[in-house]
């Protein structure tokens, strides 16, 4: 707390004392937050003030419902950027840069949140106290830009502090990731240029967002083509007809993560891309930028790659326990590409990871706006009642594994023994980014590209049945998420800092064994794998999992794989006081154990208030 800036202090009191009786002496020193009108008038004129669709200051008693949700995320977001940002490194130092590329894509993705709401609700957060003037209305607009300003500035740092040189030469999961955070940060300067800077633009001209903000767009765009082009190289035919590998440099592994960000990313080119005109290092390769009405090229490369990857991916029955999506797949019997074995994908390691279930959610999305085809979205919400189902779901207060989680709460396999690495830190925060994403409602961008295909006008408008009925079942998770997002906020401690494992309230110790067994056949790869990655067991000879286990058992091997652990010890791999030994003496939480709060953790509460004030600002989740 002592490192946080004297205005964030301030937001921060002022938080906790609109919650209690407000005292207007001390809220007036929010004023900090809006620079003096007469200097500014000139300025604010330009704005729109008025978002389209949300209350507007007449009706602000009926916005209550979703205040305490967006003071928790803006007060988590203020958190984990105040404590884990560094401004002049233009990053988290403590990440490390898949884990950055998501961080970017977290804070990028809530502003788009933060300006979807209504600026009036925003900054009746920021400020409390709306003083009865005529210029009231530019005061709440300037805080509301402020603070919008205050973290897109952050983002724009990332851009020169993302560690780009090196992430070039990593796997191709970490470059995806990079895709995905540029293509977001681009959603989103769009978005906010579309509600508050619209210019009617004359003839019917594509129009040109006005937001100052959208300067970041081509260094973005062209990251993100460039990094997209270089990850494409690892689609490959030769083994398992299709499908995309984990890295360059190990054994093969086609795995889900790095095919569902193909997918979602290869979309997202499809859908977002603005267009590329940067040349350096690299020419763009055959790229027609013959745009549609809507202003975007819309290759038809990106779009053909996201229905490839999702045909391939869906017919590889990656899938094990639960219809859950598994980690990936080996090939029997590949010594190297002279002595290729089965060349199939029939060696599936069954671990489970709760982001393999979220990546693909985005890109089903993307898929359904492009092709207008249900079928995408209906794979989407099977994949979901199935998490939502390993979670226990709608038992709230069981304690037994469920297969993804227990009493209806999301949990890694590694929360409960606080083995999570910082991989395994950050998934939860990506399953409900992409879930959010999911089910978020069109934005104007969408509309206009849907309108260019001639998909929500005339005889086709079946668009608007489709979009909602996948609303309304989208309404039906909400009270799963509110479950969710509970369980994360219990966890902070006293300087707001979220926990890994939720559901656990801060410092109260309930004397639990709680236990996550491993699905049969599985290999964490994620969390004992740091230093098998390149190694035992991805390097060499690979005919199966279990004899090489059982040759060579990795560190984790108290994480016994049930079947081959003596009877009676099947199910207690993760026991809780195994876990407690690992942390510091003066550890007195569930979650300052292991590697404890982190900025990974804090993205992970971050994620999930998001994903509760999208279900109740947006009338087509909440149902009201
Ligand atoms: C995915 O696979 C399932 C089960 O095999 C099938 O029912 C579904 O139609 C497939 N989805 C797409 C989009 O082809
Ligand atoms: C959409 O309709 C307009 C007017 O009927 C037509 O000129 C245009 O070619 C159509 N676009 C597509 C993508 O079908």
């Amino acid at each position: 707390m002592a490192t946080f800036p004297f205005i964030y202090i301030l937001i921060l009191l002022s938080i906790a004392l609109t919650l209690s009786v407000t005292n207007a002496l001390a809220l007036r020193s929010q004023d900090v937050l809006t620079p003096s009108l007469p200097q500014t008038e000139a300025h604010a004129a330009v704005l729109a003030h008025q978002s389209p669709k949300l209350p507007s200051d007449s009706d602000l008693e009926s916005t209550a419902p979703f205040d305490d949700t967006l003071r928790d995320l803006l007060d988590a977001l203020n958190v984990m950027q105040d404590n884990y940002f560094e401004f002049w490194q233009g990053t988290w130092p403590t990440s490390i840069d898949w884990t950055a590329a998501v961080l970017g894509t977290q804070v990028s993705a809530t502003l788009s949140s933060l300006t979807s709401t209504d600026s009036n609700v925003v900054s009746s957060v920021v400020l409390p106290s709306i003083e009865e003037s005529v210029s009231a209305i530019d005061r709440e607009f300037l805080a509301f830009e402020n603070l919008i300003n205050h973290f897109f500035g952050q983002t724009s740092a990332f851009y020169f502090g993302e560690n780009a040189i090196s992430l070039r030469g990593q796997a191709f999961d970490d470059m995806l990731w990079v895709v995905l955070g540029w293509l977001e940060n681009i959603k989103f300067q769009v978005l906010h240029s579309d509600l508050h800077y619209e210019r009617s633009s004359p003839f019917g001209a594509p129009r040109r967002p006005e937001w100052y903000g959208t300067q970041l767009r081509d260094p973005a765009a062209h990251r993100a083509r460039l990094f997209h082009d270089i990850a494409s190289t690892g689609w490959d035919e030769y083994l398992c007809g299709g499908g995309m590998v984990w890295s360059p440099y190990l054994t093969p592994y086609k795995n889900a993560i790095t095919n569902e960000l193909y997918i979602s990313a290869s979309i997202g080119m499809y859908l977002y891309f603005p267009g590329d005109i940067i040349n350096s290092p690299f020419t763009p390769g055959g790229v027609d930028n013959d745009p549609f009405s809507d202003g975007h090229p819309h290759h038809a490369t990106y779009l053909q790659a996201a229905i490839d990857g999702y045909k391939w991916l869906n017919n590889s029955k990656m899938t094990g326990t639960g219809g859950l999506y598994a980690d990936g797949f080996h090939i029997q019997g590949w010594r190297g590409s002279n002595n290729p074995g089965s060349r199939k994908c029939d060696v599936l390691n069954t671990m489970v990871y709760t982001y393999n279930q979220g990546v693909i959610l985005s890109g089903l999305r993307g898929l359904w706006l492009a092709t207008g085809s249900l079928q995408y979205l209906q794979d989407g919400h099977r994949l979901v009642r199935q998490v939502i189902q390993a979670t226990g779901w709608p038992d709230r207060s069981g304690r037994r594994w469920a297969g993804l989680g227990r009493g209806g709460i999301l949990e890694e396999i590694c929360d409960s023994s606080a083995r999570c690495t910082q991989n395994s830190q950050t998934f939860k925060g990506i399953f409900f980014h992409h879930f959010t994403e999911f089910c978020r409602p069109i934005r104007p961008q969408e509309s206009r590209f849907l309108a260019s295909t001639n998909r929500t006008t005339g005889l086709r408008s079946d668009w608007q049945h489709i979009y909602e009925w996948h609303q309304a079942r989208c309404r039906t998770y909400r009270k799963w998420i509110e479950h969710n997002a509970n369980a994360a906020l219990m966890t902070r401690d006293q300087n707001g800092k979220f926990g890994m494992w939720w559901g656990r309230k801060y410092r109260q110790f309930e004397g639990l064994s709680m236990t996550s067994p491993l699905p049969r056949g599985a290999i964490d790869y994620r969390n004992f794998g740091d230093q098998a990655e390149g190694s035992d067991p991805l390097l060499g000879d690979l005919p199966g999992f279990v004899s090489q286990l059982t040759k060579n058992p990795p560190a984790s091997s108290r994480f016994e794989i049930p079947g081959l652990s003596s009877p009676g010890h099947t199910h207690d791999q993760t026991r809780l006081p195994d876990g407690w030994d690992d942390g510091p003496v003066t550890q007195n939480d569930y979650n300052d154990r292991g590697r404890g709060r982190t900025v990974e953790t804090q993205s992970g509460g971050v994620a999930v208030l998001r994903a509760l004030h999208q279900w109740k600002s947006h009338a087509s989740l909440s149902g009201v």
